[in-house]
């Protein structure tokens, strides 16, 4: 590494700041060679109804691979997240909501959000919904999102946030596999200006005859839309409200019950229900947060992921609330009215702590300097990226034009999956190097190994997998064991593996370098190539499909699919329109192929599968590091594919 891009820790940063290097240090070792001693000590910060005994019972066995946290502890969430908070802190602002529309915002007081949370839990406790059972959200980004989260943790229900971008028909997957008594979504939703058809799409979801496991629709009033209304099963959200009581004890649940289920995509299949339980989901999201954020009593601090993500999830709500912090809620999109709204939220709510992804940071930056055109950001204190690795020169931008050189920015690597972040820089005690998310957080030990699975020494080059576990790690695929164990213990047996690659330098840095499977990563948002294969190939037009990542300027992937039509269809621009609706149906606008080829036929091996990498190789015009295709079934499909390759491009 040249010095030019190492930025070191400022000894002011150093001396203010949670951890320093040497806490750093000692806090990671002790918590490698003693887990059990060390996460005894961090679970301190947990109000626990019943005392644990027993740390950690964990096994990545991939016979027996088993996952428990503090398991004979008890506790709730919820007030964990709330009633504790109400002594010290209840006038204390919880949540700022600022609306799509920049006219819009509310403060909701920590005792306010108890109110609405405990009502609200009364409310589905009338609805006949109990500790167990599986709530699907669909919801905008409004406050009712956070209670209705809340209110599910305080009686038990296991909630099941659906992000409001999908589809109908991915809903109705999603509720299905749940088997969800009740879905909870609002009139419609406001994002951009553009009104978005929540419950109309809840109507579709729920005319697949496999969601009659559904009893009733909670709607929450945000725009006044017109909709249908289905008096049986659908109620107001404010009129169950209305006559709520307000009184509702916190249910004690066991540190491994569960609290969520969220679903992300894979290398084959459908999307995976991630279960994630309770006493160690929410001491690793607190912890990491109040870490990794250097978060300090009073600051305000907003995460603009969308709450249908885990980073919502873990970073707008459990961590942050468990913390009693200010967390700062946001309807809309980042360049609406225009393209300084961010910049305007951070001044509006004075917000110390902004953590966004690099799509966004991109989108901005490709505005030059009109996105930060009017800003002051002197309250800007700390900058976070997610989601996708981070290009040096978007980390620059971000450092330069919105942090002003002197914010530190946390390359956060993580996934659905860890329930929180696994390799960051800790602002007080790590060095930066744009583009990598540095070292691993306490606990945590990863590890790089080459395709027959032997770890490697020093700086390298590999797989990524992590050696033990950690208390946020997912406890498993909902009521499906045997996926969970094969997805993620079986590639490299006795070793988490996280599907992706990364490189470690001199100094023992993680650089992640992307995913080595079939999943993308399109604007942050992770999508399988199997997924959008089977949507293709559903419309009746398509024989066969192929989906590969491709660079792609602001969303870093973009979707190229190979599509190989059923004989006697001839390809048309507007058959490609056709499909490109078709996908957006099916799953969503963020799965919507970015370029579509026609192909005559795909490359296959003989015994028929698919060669992505030479499809991989022709998208991205590397034509001549295809590799040997003579052992392909019809080497003859390759230079058609190339040609109509370079008459596209
Ligand atoms: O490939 C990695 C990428 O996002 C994947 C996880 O996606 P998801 O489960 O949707 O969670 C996203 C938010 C935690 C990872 O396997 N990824 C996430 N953060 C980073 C990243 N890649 C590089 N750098 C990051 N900071």
């Amino acid at each position: 590494m040249s010095a030019t891009s190492l930025y070191p820790v400022s000894p002011e940063a150093a001396a203010q700041s949670l951890t320093d290097e040497a806490t750093y240090k000692a806090m990671y070792q002790q918590s490698v060679v003693n887990p059990d001693g060390f996460w005894r000590e961090q679970a301190e910060r947990i109000d626990w109804i019943k005392p644990f005994t027993q740390v950690k019972q964990t096994s990545f066995d991939d016979h027996h691979v088993d996952i428990k946290w503090f398991a004979d502890g008890t506790l709730n969430v919820a007030a964990n997240c709330l009633d504790r908070h109400l002594e010290t802190r209840g006038d204390e602002i919880a949540i700022i909501w600022e609306g799509d529309d920049p006219a819009e915002h509310r403060e909701i007081t920590y005792r306010e959000l108890h109110h609405e949370v405990s009502k609200f839990a009364n409310a589905l406790r009338g609805q006949d919904v109990h500790r167990g059972d599986v709530v699907t959200l669909y919801m905008p980004m409004v406050p009712e999102v956070a209670v209705a989260m809340l209110a599910c943790a305080r009686i038990g229900a296991i909630h099941s946030v659906v992000f409001g971008g999908f589809s109908p028909e991915a809903l109705a997957g999603r509720i299905i596999d749940g088997n969800s008594k009740v879905v909870i979504t609002a009139d419609e939703g406001l994002r951009g200006g553009k009104r978005v058809p929540l419950k109309a799409n809840v109507d579709e979801a729920l005319t697949n005859p496999q969601t009659r496991c559904v009893q009733k629709i909670i709607v929450v009033r945000r725009t006044g839309g017109d909709i249908r209304w289905h008096p049986h099963r659908d109620i107001w959200y404010e009129d169950l409200m209305r006559v709520a009581g307000d009184v509702c004890a916190p249910k004690e649940m066991g540190a491994e019950e569960p609290l969520f289920i969220l679903y992300t995509s894979g290398s084959t299949g459908k999307p995976k229900g991630v279960l994630h339980t309770s006493g160690g989901y929410l001491l690793y999201a607190a912890l990491t947060h109040e870490r990794v954020f250097d978060y300090r009593p009073g600051e305000i601090y907003w995460c603009t992921a969308d709450v249908g993500w885990i980073t919502g999830h873990s970073y707008i709500l459990y961590g942050p609330l468990a913390n009693g912090a200010t967390t700062l809620i946001y309807e809309g999109v980042p360049n609406y009215p225009d393209v300084t709204r961010i910049a305007k939220i951070v001044d509006k709510h004075q917000v110390n702590i902004l953590y966004t992804a690099p799509t966004a940071i991109r989108s901005m930056m490709a505005e030059g300097p009109a996105a930060m055109e009017g800003a002051d950001g002197s309250s800007l204190r700390l900058l976070g990226t997610v989601g996708e690795p981070i290009n040096p020169e978007a980390w620059h931008w971000y450092y330069e034009t919105v942090g002003k050189s002197h914010c530190p920015i946390v390359d956060t690597w993580w996934q659905t999956e860890t329930g929180g972040i696994l390799i960051s820089p800790l602002p007080g005690a790590t060095a930066l190097k744009p583009g990598s998310a540095t070292r691993p957080f306490f606990g945590i030990v990863p590890g790089l190994v080459d395709n027959l699975g032997n770890l490697l020494e020093g700086a390298t080059e590999g797989n990524l997998v992590i050696l033990d576990s950690w208390p946020g790690q997912m406890r498993g695929i909902y009521r499906d064991h045997d996926r969970f164990v094969d997805t993620y213990f079986k590639t490299f047996r006795g070793m988490y593996f996280t599907g992706d690659g990364a490189r470690r330098d001199e100094d023992g840095y993680y650089w992640i370098t992307g995913r080595v499977d079939d999943v993308l990563n399109v604007s942050g948002h992770r999508m399988g190539t199997a997924e959008i294969e089977s949507a293709m190939v559903a419309h009746r037009k398509v024989a066969e499909a192929a989906v590969v990542g491709v660079p792609h300027p602001l969303k870093g992937q973009g979707i190229y699919v190979y599509v190989t039509l059923v004989a006697g269809e001839e390809p048309s621009d507007q058959l490609r329109q056709e499909l490109q609706q078709w996908v957006r149906k099916e799953i969503g606008p963020i799965a919507v192929p970015d370029a579509i080829q026609w192909a005559p036929g795909l490359p296959k091996t003989r015994s028929g599968k698919i060669m992505r990498r030479i499809l991989r190789k022709i998208a991205t015009d590397e034509y001549d590091a295809l590799g040997d295709i003579s052992t392909l079934a019809d080497p003859g499909v390759v230079p058609q594919l190339i040609e109509t390759h370079k008459k596209m491009s």
